[in-house]
């Protein structure tokens, strides 16, 4: 498997606390079956120079776990942010481009936590006009009248579900909800920690082989895979 959100890397937002969390998590990715793992600080780009600043910080936080990890058994990293889809980011924010996944063009968003509108439909397009290619995070966690309000099924985009979302009923009956609308989706950890939010993709995949036994492959494999331009992993 293949995870596109995460927050492993020490120290930089919510996620690990410290380098030991951090290789603790990716230890155990590999363990349940993670092969390639990108890392997805939150990004919030509030001022010009937040961009540069939140690139500094990956970067260090990276070299700090490349260090530490020496030939541990952990997945392969790759690097991105998860971008807050702030009112007016491309019309402040030069380079946005570059927080798109290392050697691609998939740059992760997530939706505002206010009441949903257009305008965020109309942000989402525009990056698509800007030549990459959005997947929304987590969109099962938003509210489902709004997203059908904003036409956000709509968009020619990759919608991410987070794979603890797999593991209550009530998570999955409104998964199951949404994979009846069409689209495409992937399967990800959203891990932050090794206690409250770990990392549960095998668990979530044994899960949907039995409730989504015709989906699996393509949303926790082949659409990742595709992604990262790596062979099925
Ligand atoms: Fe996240």
């Amino acid at each position: 498997m293949i995870d596109l959100h995460s927050h492993f890397l020490p120290e930089i937002d919510d996620g690990s606390g410290s380098v030991e969390e951090s290789l603790n998590m990716l230890t155990e990715s590999k363990r349940q079956g993670v092969k390639a793992c990108v890392a997805t600080p939150h990004c919030t780009l509030h001022r010009p120079d937040d961009l540069e600043r939140f690139l500094l910080n990956r970067g260090n936080a990276f070299e700090r776990i490349k260090a530490a990890a020496g030939d541990s058994d952990i997945p392969e990293i790759f690097l991105g942010g998860e971008v807050y889809l702030d009112n007016n980011i491309l019309k402040n924010y030069d380079g946005i481009e570059r927080l798109c996944f290392s050697g691609t063009d998939y740059i992760l968003v997530e939706l505002p936590r206010r009441r949903l509108d257009k305008r965020i439909t109309e942000l989402i397009f525009n990056l698509t006009v800007k030549g990459m290619s959005p997947i929304l995070a987590h969109v099962e966690r938003a509210d489902s009248d709004e997203l059908d309000e904003i036409g956000i099924w709509d968009l020619d985009i990759i919608f991410q579900v987070n794979a603890e979302s797999f593991l209550n009923f009530s998570s999955r009956r409104r998964l199951k909800k949404i994979f009846a609308g069409g689209g495409k989706f992937v399967v990800s950890s959203d891990m932050h920690n090794t206690d409250t939010r770990p990392p549960c993709m095998l668990e979530a995949r044994n899960i949907s082989k039995n409730k989504f036994p015709r989906m699996t492959d393509e949303i926790f494999y082949i659409n990742a895979a595709n992604i990262l331009k790596t062979a099925s992993l």
